[in-house]
């Protein structure tokens, strides 16, 4: 089936459902996922792991409406999750708690005991001050509670800085020195199981090899291990996959993720080994499923440049004014050859509130509706009520029709939370 793509009335489609059609009797802005992809991108990655044994988590983090974590966990993912919140989310969602791995560089006692409590998978350890917090909780509740430690192998994702995590200077994991010492502190307590090596290099990585140079050193690590006597019995690889933020339409024919270029190379190195694995993906999984629908308000030209001012914002999708980031935007209905330069901005009073700058578009008018693609990850969860501007619905198209899966918030619901 075609996820996204302009049919032959000139007008872009979510898999069955017109967008255009869908704007008369929703108000924008507004996101929209397409369940299908969700499904496909999940089972791209069960299919590369069907010969090792692997536990795919989801990074809630990417996006934790519940509906969409309950489609994952159908399909037999388990949780990344990086706090309470986001582990009770995982609980209600469906997730087993087996199946939950609770990362994260400062989980607060509360956070611990819950986790524990909860029996879940694992917890990722980040310190030597966070491995003895635990031991102590653990000692309280008598508990066994499985743990990896989170190394720092020093490699350059060549992501942007801010999601770039495995590098010395980040706040992320240890260093080599201080993970041995923790596996021997950990293998001598008597509650805490050091069981597993942790590595996540960042996020939007497009290239497997950041991951195999990584896997080279997180194998030589193990046996140094071995040489103590700590056996350990998986390895959590940690997230990152990116997505082809540039090309998300189905009209040229490429992936809209990088799970194929990258995941079957992670885990090649593995195949003879008895160890089992761990993924804690988010992006691949639901960035390329979502899309950010905005009104054009109006147009402003100036003598230096050319504005689309649009109903959504940075409140809205950060991403770009944070990271810089490229998001594709297209006309919900195709205007033809003729193209325009021009910046697409939100109406937020900051000059950094933009969604693409000096960009070449179809010729748009006041009025006309765009798809903000490759906005399921990272969208909606990291949104805010800056210039007290509610946030905004989201629907999932699945089996054809469209369903509310977030309502969004009304000033009213806002307002009801200050005394
Ligand atoms: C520890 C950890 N695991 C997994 C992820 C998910 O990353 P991505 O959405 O790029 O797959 C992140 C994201 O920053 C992370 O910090």
């Amino acid at each position: 089936m075609q996820i996204l793509h302009y049919n032959d009335d000139g007008n872009l489609y979510l898999e069955n459902i017109d967008l255009t059609e869908l704007c008369r009797t929703v108000s924008t802005p507004f996101y929209i996922y397409s369940e299908t992809e969700i499904r496909n991108n999940c089972k791209r990655i069960l299919h590369h792991g069907e010969l090792f044994s692997l536990l795919p988590c989801y990074a809630l983090k990417a996006n934790y409406n519940p509906k969409i974590i309950h489609i994952i966990q159908t399909l037999g993912f388990g949780a990344d999750v990086v706090s309470d919140g986001e582990l009770q989310f995982a609980l209600r969602s469906g997730i087993s708690p087996q199946k939950i791995v609770f990362a994260g560089v400062g989980k607060s006692a509360s956070e611990i005991e819950a986790a524990i409590r909860e029996e879940i998978h694992s917890l990722n350890i980040e310190s030597e001050s966070e491995l003895r917090a635990i031991a102590k909780i653990s000692k309280k509740l008598k508990k066994n509670v499985v743990v990896a430690i989170r190394i720092n192998p020093d490699i350059d994702a060549k992501t942007h800085p801010y999601i770039s995590t495995g590098l010395h200077e980040n706040k992320f994991g240890v260093d080599p020195a201080t993970a041995l010492r923790m596996f021997r502190e950990a293998s001598n307590h008597q509650y805490l199981k050091p069981e597993g090596i942790h590595i996540h290099l960042g996020s939007q990585i497009q290239s497997p090899a950041p991951y195999l140079e990584s896997i080279r050193f997180i194998l030589d690590f193990r046996e140094k291990l071995l040489h103590e006597n700590i056996k350990i019995k998986f390895v959590d690889l940690g997230g990152g996959i990116g997505i082809h933020y540039e090309n998300q339409l189905d009209t040229r024919n490429t992936s809209r993720t990088f799970i194929d270029d990258i995941l079957p190379q992670l885990l090649a190195p593995f195949r003879d080994t008895d160890l089992y694995l761990i993924i804690e993906l988010g992006r691949a999984i639901v960035g390329s499923a979502g899309l950010l629908i905005t009104k054009v308000l109006y147009k402003k030209e100036t003598p230096q440049r050319n504005f689309a001012i649009i109903d959504a914002a940075m409140n809205n999708l950060i991403r770009p004014s944070l990271y810089q980031a490229y998001h594709q935007i297209v006309p919900l209905k195709d205007s033809g050859a003729e193209t325009e330069v021009m910046d697409i901005v939100g109406p937020v009073c900051e000059t950094g509130d933009y969604f693409a700058r000096q960009r070449e578009m179809p010729l748009i008018n006041e009025g006309d509706y765009l798809a903000v693609t490759g906005a399921g990850a990272y969208g909606q969860v990291l949104s805010s009520n800056y210039n007290l501007r509610p946030r905004i619905a989201e629907y999932l198209v699945r089996d054809g029709n469209i369903t509310t899966i977030f309502n969004g918030e009304s000033i009213q619901t806002i307002m009801q939370q200050y005394l």
